[in-house]
């Protein structure tokens, strides 16, 4: 008897087993009043070539029942009958990706190549979320993403019931989202000359331009996909620091007045913007776009790695210190933070910003901490009363390298293995239960300095995406080798038949290698 506890990954929180399968055919109905019904309606009739309508001999039936928890749902298959009750239009959304893992791999394919009828096994799943932000981020500035990319990407995080999409869509080598009162940010930000092949410090230059922006009509169609799909885009605009691309495009933004250009390395960069009355207009008027896109509650203003030489040099940045009465330039960087969280919440919104906003002043009210350089950050802003999301990078930074292989492509940072990935626990040991309240969930990131085409984004992300769904929708205890089982037996089954070129297991195939392009390990 094959237990839903063998097959779904996510693992559920509680599953039970019983005799006999639902036979899913051309008389099978699928009805419901919720649009998870046409979500399945729609992959399922393309994967089965069946046709899935209101009325049927044997049925599937979705219904809300408000008394389950948020995003959960309650499936019961029975040999005459699939019930599933849904808390909400997510939970609904969750319960079907459920059915379709529960239907096999070929349930994932975009048309038909199983004949014959379809086996749901009979049991019982009830099933909600651990955390409410199971997020990944992904860098579209290093190396832009193609909508079409980006629509796909959707589709796997859905499949694996995660629920926020970081879209860091700024940094100093392009900025990637129209800003219509400041058109030279794409027309100039929006592309570089070279790039910088293999690690910052030990790659070379190659000649080959690289570009791209989302129009606000493309990130409006992204916010809507993903929001069908449950997904919220937390859009990203990185400052004080990584900033060089939109210096490049406006040099009144720099402290030096220097023609920049957009630039062509990876690393930190010792440019930031300074901290004029007419920057931070300018930044306000940027952040005012973003949020006439962007319906999330919490957009992040970045703040990380910000390089204070400049201003150190800077007469002006002296004045702004003195006028404000800081005594130190990275009470500046609070400052200028603080400068964009204000003008966001006057607008009915909160920033998220990188731990360093932590150290650089009083965080302004309602900011949520992502703790990225390690743990520390956020068990200190959780126990101060701070809402916080982990994303320690020696965690869960997906661009590192995940094994010791010879063979490992551009291997960059720590050696995070799927078996890591999988270990990892959000709420930091010693946390007491109020603070660990705090913890909303955690993120993975996948920074692209040397993930420049889809095809390297799969090999990073995957499997180790799917374990991080894990840990943040199961319950806290793991199983590795039930877990490995279930990947193994079921999901990468999955991922093939999705067509997604994660690692495999035991080494990259030779087309996934890249030989001759310097990684640093860490
Ligand atoms: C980061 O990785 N610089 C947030």
């Amino acid at each position: 008897m094959l237990s839903p506890f063998d097959v779904l990954l996510p693992r559920p929180v509680e599953a039970t087993a019983a005799e006999g399968i639902f036979p899913l055919d051309e008389t099978t109905a699928l009805t419901g009043p919720l649009p998870a019904v046409e979500w399945l309606r729609t992959q399922l009739r393309a994967a089965t070539g069946f046709p899935l309508t209101e009325s049927g001999s044997s049925a599937i039936t979705f219904s809300v029942d408000e008394s389950l928890p948020a995003e959960g749902y309650r499936l019961e298959i029975t040999p005459a009958a699939v019930r599933v009750s849904a808390a909400d239009g997510t939970g609904a959304f969750y319960a079907a990706q459920s059915l379709r893992q529960l239907m096999g791999p070929a349930a994932f394919r975009r048309a038909a190549v199983h004949s014959g009828r379809w086996e749901l096994p009979c049991g019982t799943v009830v099933d909600h979320p651990r955390f409410g932000w199971r997020g990944c981020l992904l860098d579209v500035a290093r190396h832009f993403l193609p909508r079409s990319d980006v629509f796909r990407f959707l589709d796997l995080m859905a499949a694996h019931k995660l629920n926020v999409l970081h879209l860091h869509l700024t940094d100093d080598q392009g900025w990637r989202m129209e800003i219509e009162r400041y058109p030279r940010l794409t027309a100039v930000g929006g592309w570089r000359e070279r790039s910088t092949v293999g690690h910052g410090k030990l790659g070379a230059l190659d000649d080959r331009p690289h570009g791209g922006f989302y129009t606000k009509d493309d990130l409006r169609e992204i916010v809507a996909y993903a929001g069908e799909r449950g997904i919220t885009v937390v859009p990203e605009i990185d400052v004080p620091g990584h900033t060089q691309a939109a210096i490049a495009a406006y040099p009144e933004l720099g402290n030096t007045g220097a023609d920049l250009g957009v630039w062509t390395g990876w690393g930190i960069n010792p440019n930031v913007v300074n901290v004029s009355d007419e920057t931070v207009k300018f930044f306000r008027d940027v952040f005012d776009e973003v949020i006439e896109v962007f319906p999330s509650e919490v957009i992040c203003v970045g703040g990380d790695e910000v390089p204070l030489g400049q201003w150190r040099e800077s007469p002006d940045a002296r004045a702004r210190m003195a006028e404000q009465g800081l005594t130190s330039e990275a009470q500046l960087h609070g400052w200028f933070i603080r400068q964009m969280a204000v003008h966001l919440a006057e607008r009915g919104r909160r920033i998220i910003g990188w731990d360093e906003i932590a150290e650089v002043g009083d965080l302004p009210p309602g900011a949520i901490v992502a703790s990225w350089r390690g743990e520390q950050a956020g068990v200190d802003a959780a126990r101060a009363g701070h809402q916080v999301v982990m994303c320690p990078e020696q965690h869960v930074y997906l661009d590192h390298r995940q094994a010791d292989h010879p063979e490992e492509p551009i291997p960059v940072g720590y050696l995070r293995t799927l078996a890591d990935v999988y270990a990892y626990e959000p709420v930091p040991a010693g946390l007491d239960a109020d603070a660990a309240t705090r913890v909303l969930g955690a993120q993975t990131q996948l920074w692209t300095e040397h993930l420049d085409t889809p095809r390297r984004l799969d090999y990073a992300a995957f499997p180790r995406l799917s374990a991080f769904a894990e840990v943040v929708w199961s319950p806290a205890e793991r199983d590795p080798e039930a877990f490995l089982r279930r990947l193994t037996d079921h999901h990468l089954p999955r991922l093939d038949a999705l067509g997604v070129e994660y690692r495999p297991l035991a080494g990259p195939h030779p087309w996934q290698t890249r030989p001759g392009v310097p990684g640093l390990p860490r």
